[in-house]
């Protein structure tokens, strides 16, 4: 289990990549705001293979960057939380090669910074509803990352289904030549799914934020046995989160790429859920059969 890595410098970064693309390296990339957790170690052990896939070891890389471009004025920026030293154990047990930890956000977004990617359809509605201009920080960070890194394959997980849906689309608009993998959502035994925003729930809060996956996974019962009624889905899971004390900000039932809400809760279609619990807002989602 050799540490890997830790480069600061994004120039750096993007010299050593480069030059490992050049003689031959694949390269897959993990984009990450830190304080790693079991739902980040399945993106990174995938990226150790996806690099290595041909035989060849190639270099799998994961970046460390709290980004606060797609945080909005009254979020939770500043008490973002942090372990350095704890996700570089985790990339090594995970078998990561570099990891890019720029120390200073100014180290990307200098303050002449004036470019920005904006993803139009796919980041309306949900939580680009009610975080204005989260989704334009995050299409601009990865964007940078991909620049700087040249990745063959980057990896995300599922649980952010809109932030995925935004990055495709970037990826396929701007015909950026990197394979865009989702990895499944990971969810501890009880079945909550695991964020790097669990930390801020009390033990009586991490109770009620069981509600999320709950309702998700009634309503994925309900249209498993002919309830394809989309409003009553709806309806019914906002109630549990409701009845749980959770503040919600949406419910929604959507078609699994477009993202455009659907009347009928057809095989495939996503249901998401954001909501807010105490002070931290959670979000979920779950395919319905
Ligand atoms: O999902 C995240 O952790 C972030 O939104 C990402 C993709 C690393 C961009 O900052």
């Amino acid at each position: 289990m050799n540490a890997p890595e830790l480069i600061t410098d994004p120039a750096a970064w993007q010299a050593r990549c480069f030059a490992a693309r050049d003689g031959g390296a694949r390269l897959a990339l993990v984009p990450t705001m830190g304080f790693l957790h079991d739902g980040h170690l399945s993106l990174l052990r995938a990226a150790r293979a996806r690099a290595d896939e041909g035989g060849r070891r190639g270099l799998a890389v994961a970046s460390i960057f709290v980004n606060p471009t797609q945080f909005g004025a009254g979020e939770d920026l500043s008490r973002y939380p942090r372990d350095l030293q704890g996700d570089l154990a985790k990339c090594a047990a995970a078998g990561i090669d570099w990891v890019l930890a720029p120390a200073d956000p100014r180290a990307v977004f200098p303050p002449d910074f004036q470019t920005w990617v904006t993803v139009e359809g796919v980041s309306q509605g949900l939580c680009g509803a009610s975080r204005p201009g989260h989704f334009r920080g995050v299409a601009t960070v990865v964007a940078k990352l991909f620049n700087l890194t040249r990745p063959h394959v980057a990896l995300f997980g599922e649980k952010d289904y809109q932030q995925l849906a935004v990055i495709r689309a970037m990826v396929r608009d701007l015909a950026m030549n990197v394979e865009v993998v989702g990895m499944p959502i990971v969810r501890e035994p009880d079945g909550l799914a695991r964020s790097s925003r669990n930390v801020y729930l009390s033990p009586e809060e991490r109770g009620r934020a069981l509600a999320l996956s709950r309702a998700l996974r009634e309503a994925a019962e309900l249209a498993g046995g002919g309830e394809r009624d989309a409003a009553s889905l709806r309806a019914r899971a906002r109630a549990r989160l409701e009845d749980a004390g959770a503040r919600v900000d949406y419910v929604e039932i959507v078609h699994p790429d477009s993202l455009a809400p659907v009347p009928r809760a057809d095989p495939g279609c996503v249901m998401l859920v954001a909501a807010q619990v105490g002070a931290t807002r959670l979000i979920d989602n779950l395919r319905l059969p």
